[in-house]
């Protein structure tokens, strides 16, 4: 049971240099102030000041048209497109990238152009998220087929059960979609693994790497998946109505679901743009949402994905490991559970509260005392990114144990 949410706030450490040293120290990038534990990426991460001021400089360059030039359509968007390639593990494969407003934008891309044959199913996780749901839904129906979801394991090992699901399905299998870690508690998924087994299946793979790209890293080599799609405003840090769709090769000849000007050939030369051409722009550029070259978004998705990819993805999840080791092991002592740590990602933790726990009344209690999380399903979803320290897990675990009346 939630304890009564009368009690004083505890007091904000104003001195934090009682933390232990961490391998990253990025939060004066933030506007994060010492006394908010934001553990709460996997809901919105927080934009980087320079990010915020990268997004109203290219806001303000709409009051003066006259410096917007033609370059200014392409360029920007290519650095971008680069900057995600090389979190994907592809560096300098720009022209894998479309650069769309959405998860869903981009499981619909993906959706219309994979052809799988009549019939054929797709695995998904039970719980994923919806926006690959409903679009890997319609895809499988579509063509006769139907989900096949992966019910939750007991022992929370997802790679097992989804390999499962995958020798269950045998030849009828025509995607596996499903992501590094699920959304809601971050279990995690060896997509390698995954991977291999539904190739030698003859199925397509499609990663959502929202959850993941920026907090951890990601190898389109290994992995090898047909389709990967991603939005900023989570774990890159980037603002809303911002992602990616990467395409595998033999994917970048397909079909948008939407024809825009400058996803055509010749698009640069603005005087020639009545001049209709069937021919597209290199790769997955087809694929680009309408008015891809944002001038507000795209400066500011930049500057926030290159400024995570700067931390480099390997040691921003071996800072958020260690801090979610602590809430895993701090929440123990206080009698909840958590996933093994072989068993989660390094940088979301669920946390089981047990049903004596009023969930939705624990969100709002622990953010009146600067604490701020998620709550999903009967989980508390702790997240940390690289710009949480120790003193972040501290506020949370000490406002739990004071909440739920226990003491560790
Ligand atoms: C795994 C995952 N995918 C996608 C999204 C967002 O989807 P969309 O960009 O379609 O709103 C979320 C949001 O929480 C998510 O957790």
């Amino acid at each position: 049971m939630v304890a009564a949410v009368t009690v004083e706030a505890p007091e904000a450490s104003a001195d934090r240099s009682d933390r232990r040293p961490q391998p990253l120290a990025v939060r004066p990038e933030f506007d994060l102030p010492d006394d908010v534990a934001y553990l709460n990426c996997a809901f919105m991460g927080p934009m980087p000041t320079g990010a915020v001021h990268a997004g109203i400089q290219g806001l303000g360059r709409k009051a003066r048209p006259w410096t917007i030039a033609p370059d200014d359509f392409t360029v920007p968007v290519d650095l971008l497109r680069d900057c995600f390639a090389r979190l994907l593990g592809v560096p300098g494969d720009v022209d894998g990238v479309a650069i769309t407003p959405s998860v869903s934008y981009g499981v619909s891309t993906a959706a219309r152009n994979l052809h799988f044959d009549d019939g054929a199913d797709v695995v998904v996780m039970a719980k994923q998220f919806p926006s690959d749901v409903y679009g890997w839904e319609k895809a499988a129906l579509r063509h006769g087929g139907r989900l096949r979801t992966v019910e939750a394991p007991a022992d929370h090992d997802w790679t097992s059960a989804v390999l499962a699901e995958i020798d269950a399905a045998g030849s009828s299998l025509g995607l596996v979609a499903v992501p590094p870690c699920h959304w809601i508690d971050g279990g995690v998924v060896d997509l390698v693994a995954v991977s291999e087994a539904a190739r030698a299946a003859g199925a397509a793979v499609a990663v959502d790497v929202c959850q993941w790209l920026g907090a951890a890293p990601f190898d389109v080599e290994a992995v090898k998946p047909d389709f990967v799609v991603g939005a900023t405003y989570k774990w890159l840090c980037g603002p809303y109505s911002l992602g990616f769709l990467w395409a595998g090769p033999r994917w970048r000849d397909g079909e948008p679901i939407e024809h825009g000007w400058t996803a055509r050939a010749n698009s640069h030369c603005l005087a020639c743009l009545a001049d209709y051409t069937a021919d597209y722009q290199p790769g997955a550029r087809r694929y680009d949402v309408g008015e891809v070259a944002n001038f507000a978004l795209v400066p500011a998705a930049l500057a926030a994905t290159e400024l995570v990819a700067s931390w480099d993805p390997q040691r921003t999840a071996a800072h958020a490991r260690h801090l979610t080791d602590r809430v895993a092991e701090g929440a123990a002592a206080l009698g909840l559970h958590t996933a093994p740590a072989a068993l989660r990602s390094p940088h979301i933790v669920g946390v089981r509260l047990g049903p004596e726990v009023d969930a939705e009344a624990l969100a709002p209690a622990l953010a009146d005392r600067g604490v701020h999380v998620s709550v999903r399903g009967d989980a508390l979803r702790v997240s940390a990114h690289g710009f949480n320290d120790r003193s972040d897990v501290e506020r949370l675990l000490g406002a739990l144990a004071e909440l739920l009346g226990r003491t560790p």
